[in-house]
């Protein structure tokens, strides 16, 4: 049997969680000015069944009632009943009633009890990474019971037909296990959905590129048509939010397979300068009266009257570059990614990827616990975050100079073992004294290695709510295995040996400030963090460094990325490598290899002749008469995303 509000009643206690409890339950509120324009776009006035699957105190259905909604069924779900207890109380004086249910949104007879097709769900899901959801804490279900609950519900769902239900089933069956929170709770909402009716989601603004969100991405394009996409511009929704935002509005039909929407999809960029304190579009909708800014707002898009005004930017296209159809088979000739939608006024298709010319793109060394495998040089001297203000004296072999932080490359473009100041501690040929045995070859650490190595043993860290020592770290861990590549026992202080995305030719800075740009590993003798995605090449005809060093220096590769990528809270765009592999440059790069490798070269020698190269490998890819185009919207995404900021 299910609780709801009839027998909750008052016992609940009105405090909200907070601090690891309210993370684990990724519990942020949307606020009434999100909330009304998802309503006011998803059409709630005309729906007659709504629920939140993951309701918090209700934002969202207060906001469907504020643009007009009487829906028959407004209901509620949560996990945890104290924000359903304030979402009852702020309903009590409404004419609709609100029926609530606290429950994992992942248990069948919720929806037994509460109905399966529904004419609208809306939501923000909780956004909760996954290590956070690896153990069932209280009443918040593991990640596998997540999953296991979404398949029964999909199994017992009267609204999926029977092929649906399978297509719904392997989405659910194959999403990673490393998954966030949020692909379980897509997945759920999308199937509640009766044919006709609509699922209004809030996202992060490339959670739908992200590679674990392929399944959500693979229903959303075969079952729904994809109405309304809304990007906030500038970060500014969310005050604490690390990243842009996205409302996506899209309508159930039934199955397309992988044809592409049938009706258009409103591309929509609001700038913080559209709202004023009340509503996201305030300052474009001054003239509706009584009614509300959004319900004008959407009614004016919806009847195609082309909306301008400081602030905005409505582009309605048949589809999204965000949205594209999911690739469900190798990429073939001809079957390229496109530019993203700003792009496309440059009428140059992009056609060669990265990986076309020979290179591979991932993410450098992450070492689990870079208090310990990391250490500071100073002179002949080492420091380390576990041993403070101590100056320790390390065995060379026990060192490999690596790259942590942009800021230590101090602007340049080629960084060797001369320029490196912070070095990972690698101890293929040591054992601590405890771990030795008599045929074992390995040294035995002594002196300031050992106490580093005790150090790190003695350290704890708090994760999860419970204090976990160093070597007991969940990527510590996996380093202790009875046989490693050496054939001997390795212990926690072993790292895996390095591979060629730890040891990159070049490298791109995975949270950039200002401009992304391209630096070069010289003799790929530095091994790079995981703070940077990285670059190698992996065929013997693979494009030369200089010439790729190129590409990514161009202006093409920053109006991509800058269009492209999340903008993070503080206004710094992450570039991930996933977001490099994507990216596609004009097809004459290939042949053009050779020139861009010349310019390449300039550029590795002086980077402060950037711009001047910048046009000269416009003109050796064809797209010199759009370099300023280019140009204008890097830097017109670049001071949107650092106004204020100093870096
Ligand atoms: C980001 S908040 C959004 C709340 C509300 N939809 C809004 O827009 O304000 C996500 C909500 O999901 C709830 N939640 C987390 N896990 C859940 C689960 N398994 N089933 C149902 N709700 C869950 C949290 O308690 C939290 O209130």
């Amino acid at each position: 049997m299910i609780p709801n509000s009839s027998n909750l009643g008052e016992v609940v206690d009105l405090e909200l969680a907070a601090g690891e409890e309210r993370k684990r339950l990724g519990q942020f509120f949307t606020g009434s000015r999100v909330s009304r324009l998802l309503a006011a776009l998803a059409e709630a006035q005309d729906a007659r069944r709504i629920v939140d699957p993951m309701a918090g105190t209700g934002d969202m259905l207060a906001a469907c009632l504020d643009v007009g909604a009487a829906p028959e069924l407004l209901a509620a779900v949560d996990v945890d009943a104290r924000p359903l207890a304030h979402a009852r109380k702020r309903f009590r004086s409404e004419t609709t009633t609100l029926t609530s249910i606290a429950s994992s949104a992942f248990v069948s007879e919720v929806w037994q009890q509460a109905g399966h097709e529904w004419d609208l769900v809306i939501t923000n899901p909780p956004y909760v990474r996954y290590q956070r959801t690896s153990s069932t804490v209280g009443n918040v279900p593991a990640a596998d019971a997540i999953r296991t609950g979404l398949i029964d519900c999909l199994r017992r769902s009267t609204s999926l037909g029977k092929r649906d239900r399978e297509v719904f089933l392997t989405a659910a069956t194959s999403y990673s296990g490393l998954s966030d929170l949020a692909v379980p709770c897509w997945i759920l909402c999308m199937s509640l959905v009766g044919l006709g009716g609509r699922v209004a989601l809030v996202v992060p603004n490339t959670w739908l590129s992200r590679q674990y969100a392929g399944p959500v991405r693979q229903l959303l394009w075969r079952f729904f048509d994809i109405e309304f996409v809304v990007e906030d511009v500038d970060a500014s929704w969310f005050r604490d939010a690390q990243v842009r935002t996205t409302l996506i509005v899209s309508r159930r039909v039934p199955d397309k397979q992988l044809r592409p929407n049938d009706s258009r999809c409103w591309n929509i960029r609001l700038k913080s300068t559209a709202g004023d304190g009340r509503s996201l579009v305030g300052n474009l909708i001054t003239d509706c009266g009584e009614k509300l800014p959004e319900i004008e707002f959407a009614r004016r898009v919806r009847e195609h009257h082309l909306l301008s005004g400081e602030g905005l930017l409505v582009d309605a296209t048949s589809t999204n570059t965000l949205l594209s159809p999911p690739h469900t088979r190798a990429r073939s000739r001809g079957d390229v990614p496109q530019l993203p939608a700003l792009l496309s006024e440059v009428p140059i298709q992009g056609g060669v990827t990265l990986r076309d010319m020979g290179w591979m793109v991932g993410q450098g060394l992450r070492s689990g616990a870079n208090d310990f495998f990391y250490v500071r040089r100073s002179g002949a001297r080492f420091s380390s975050a576990l041993l403070p203000g101590q100056a320790l004296v390390l065995p060379q072999d026990a060192l490999h100079p690596a790259v942590f932080r942009q800021s230590e490359l101090h602007g340049k473009a080629v960084v060797s073992v001369a320029d490196a100041v912070v070095y990972v501690v690698t101890l293929a040929r040591y054992v601590h004294p405890a771990d030795a045995s008599r045929d074992d070859p390995r040294r035995i650490m002594t002196g300031d290695l050992l106490r580093l190595v005790d150090s790190a043993t003695a350290k704890t860290y708090v994760r999860a709510g419970s204090a976990r020592p160093l070597p007991a770290l969940s990527a510590v861990m996996p380093n202790a295995r009875d046989k490693g590549p050496c054939g001997r026992p390795t212990f926690w202080y072993h790292l895996p040996p390095f591979t060629d995305r730890h040891r990159p030719a070049l490298f791109v800075a995975r949270v950039n400030g200002h401009d992304v740009r391209p630096f070069v590993n010289l003799g790929r003798e530095l091994v790079v963090d995981a703070n940077f995605s990285t670059l190698w090449p992996f065929r013997p005809d693979a494009a030369p460094a200089e010439a790729v060093f190129a590409l990514l220096a161009s202006s093409w590769a920053a109006a991509w990325l800058e269009t492209a990528c999340t903008v993070m809270g503080g206004g710094a765009l992450k570039v991930e490598a996933a977001d490099l592999k994507r990216m596609s440059f004009p097809k004459v790069a290939t042949a053009a290899s050779g020139e861009l490798a010349d310019i390449g070269a300039a550029l590795m020698d002086d980077y402060s002749t950037h711009l001047m190269r910048c046009l000269e490998i416009a003109g050796a890819l064809g797209y010199s008469d759009y370099e300023n185009t280019l140009r204008a919207v890097v830097d017109e995404r670049r001071s949107t995303r650092c106004r204020g900021r100093k870096w």
